[in-house]
């Protein structure tokens, strides 16, 4: 399976993809931003890459389109990308997008989902990785990760702990992915074979 994947800023969730690659290829890697620590990662690899420069959102966003249907990959993860795709641009690849954030979805889409577990006192935290839709971070799920807050953590202590569990979940998903194990229509996400009705539980 050949895929590609998109970052903004550290990329550690594309190394881990890197490192993995098990039955998929990271074909190209694409950021929105030139000092992204993920694209010189790629570099170090020997995989293709673009900066698109987004300040014109519309341009960079037919970009995207043109290399996208040039590349013909098979999935197109978002790994940390913090620009919100269109809904033309959604549709177009509809069901090849997906995207992992830290959050147990549908608890705190948006940003700064650690520090609204901490004010809202949950005793769980957790990531998912769900297929992107038109609409921010709501698209259906597919995998959950979770940690248990612990007395005394902060934003960043639990932003750290999470990180290594993200890492899991999105290589154990494209995985799956990849081997034809977890697959999904328009109607629904299946898992084995099986109708999921809940995403799955990686830990
Ligand atoms: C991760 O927490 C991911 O869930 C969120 O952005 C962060 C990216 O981290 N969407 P990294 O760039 O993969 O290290």
């Amino acid at each position: 399976m050949r895929v590609a994947v998109l970052i903004s800023g550290r990329g550690s969730n594309l190394a881990a993809l890197i490192n993995h690659q098990h039955g998929y290829a990271i074909e190209h890697v694409i950021s929105n931003n030139p000092y992204a620590a993920g694209l010189q990662l790629a570099r170090d690899h020997g995989i293709t890459n673009t900066y698109l420069n987004w300040s014109n959102r519309e341009r960079a966003e037919h970009m995207l389109g043109e290399l996208l249907q040039q590349l013909a990959v098979d999935l197109v993860v978002l790994a940390g990308f913090m620009r919100i795709l269109s809904a033309e641009l959604v549709h177009r690849f509809a069901g090849k997008i997906i995207n992992i954030h830290p959050s147990l979805l549908p608890k705190y889409p948006g940003l700064n989902t650690h520090q609204k577990v901490l004010d809202h006192q949950d005793p769980w935290h957790g990531a998912t990785v769900h297929l992107v839709d038109e609409h921010l971070d709501q698209g259906p799920s597919l995998a959950q990760t979770t940690i248990a807050v612990q007395a005394g953590d902060d934003a960043n202590a639990l932003a750290d702990r999470l990180i290594l569990q993200e890492h899991k979940l999105l290589t154990t998903v494209v995985g799956l992915i990849a081997q034809g194990d977890l697959i999904w229509t328009d109607d629904e996400v299946r898992y084995h074979g099986q109708t999921m009705t809940q995403p799955l539980m990686i830990e």
